[in-house]
């Protein structure tokens, strides 16, 4: 068993509350973390904030924020900095999907997607770095396949994603001098996650998915969690303005694949049934 000691860290999570971000935030509170959650929903925040002390986090809080709303999630931000001490690693993960063609979707549904994913992560980034503790905070942005790969009814989540990769990009640059490292993970389809629900919504989609994984399995919080865990620790101190795929090689071109159904559910037919 490999043991890892997260005791130093302070860790923040943005959208920490659910799924996969909130997988990351328990991850690192079992490994003895002081660990911070944030999202729009002040249940979903209390829920987790004991998860993560039940975990063992040598410090858990929580806050409410849209990452859409500049002013309140810095205050937000500066409480927890202050509370823990400042940020060793930020995870900025918030973000919103639903299929639905270019086409055919209203401007502004277009236009939320970008709000949350994309301006959401200017807006984390932004207002993180005066609280980041350096040198040698670490930084991860959660990206998707659809960053790098088209999919039907995903222009918005596309467009938004891969503006995400290349903050994180430009940012390994601009903080680098300042011993501030910053990466980009894109998870594959990650089981029981709202994202998977509403992307591959019947079973005979999910088996489509997991079909077309190279490694035959959908991932877990936890594949996603320990990369995140070893992009914040010394092991990782020459990586920086990396885009990572943990996604059991479905960027190799199952992920391709898993689009073309996409498409067929959206005109109403049962993919694999
Ligand atoms: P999820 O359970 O819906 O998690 C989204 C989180 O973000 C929740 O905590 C949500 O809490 C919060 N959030 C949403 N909108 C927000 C906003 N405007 N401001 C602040 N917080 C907000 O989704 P998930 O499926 O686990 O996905 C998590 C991340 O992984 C996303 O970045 C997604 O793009 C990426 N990803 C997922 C998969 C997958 O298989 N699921 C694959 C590739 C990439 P509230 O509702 O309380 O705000
Ligand atoms: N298809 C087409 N348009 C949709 C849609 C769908 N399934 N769901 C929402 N929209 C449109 C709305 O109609 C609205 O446009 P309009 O004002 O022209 O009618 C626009 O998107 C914004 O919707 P709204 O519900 O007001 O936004 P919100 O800020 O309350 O929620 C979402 C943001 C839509 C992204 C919502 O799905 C969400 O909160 N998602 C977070 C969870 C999630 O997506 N998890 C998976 C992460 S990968």
């Amino acid at each position: 068993m490999i043991t890892i000691d997260c005791s130093a860290l302070n860790v923040m999570v943005v959208g920490g509350t659910s799924g996969i971000n909130r997988g990351i935030a328990e991850l690192f509170a079992e490994h003895g973390a002081a660990v911070a959650v944030a999202s729009r929903t002040q249940s979903k925040v209390d829920d987790t904030v004991a998860s993560l002390k039940a975990l063992g986090a040598s410090k858990a809080l929580g806050f409410v924020a849209d990452v859409r709303n500049y002013d309140d999630l810095q205050v937000g931000l500066e409480n927890a900095a202050k509370a823990m001490g400042g940020f060793d690693v930020v995870v900025s993960g918030a973000a919103g999907n639903f299929p639905a063609l270019a086409s055919e979707m209203s401007p502004n549904a277009f236009k939320s997607v970008i709000d949350i994913d994309l301006i959401g992560t200017y807006h984390v980034m932004r207002a993180i770095y005066p609280l980041l503790n350096k040198p040698g905070a670490s930084v991860i942005s959660i990206s998707a396949p659809q960053a790098q790969m088209p999919m039907v009814a995903q222009a918005h989540v596309s467009a938004a994603k891969a503006g995400v990769d290349m903050i994180t990009r430009n940012l390994a640059n601009e903080w680098g001098a300042s011993g501030v490292r910053i990466n980009s993970i894109i998870p594959g389809p990650i089981e029981g996650t709202e994202g998977v629900a509403r992307l591959a919504p019947t079973p005979a989609a999910m088996k489509l998915c997991v079909k077309s994984v190279p490694l035959q399995r959908m991932g877990t919080p936890q594949d996603i969690g320990n990369a995140c865990l070893f992009l914040a620790s010394p092991l990782a101190s020459y990586i920086t303005g990396a885009v990572i795929p943990v996604d059991g090689g479905w960027l190799q071109g199952g992920v391709a694949a898993v689009a073309a159904t996409f498409s067929q559910l959206l005109q109403g037919d049962n993919p694999g049934a």
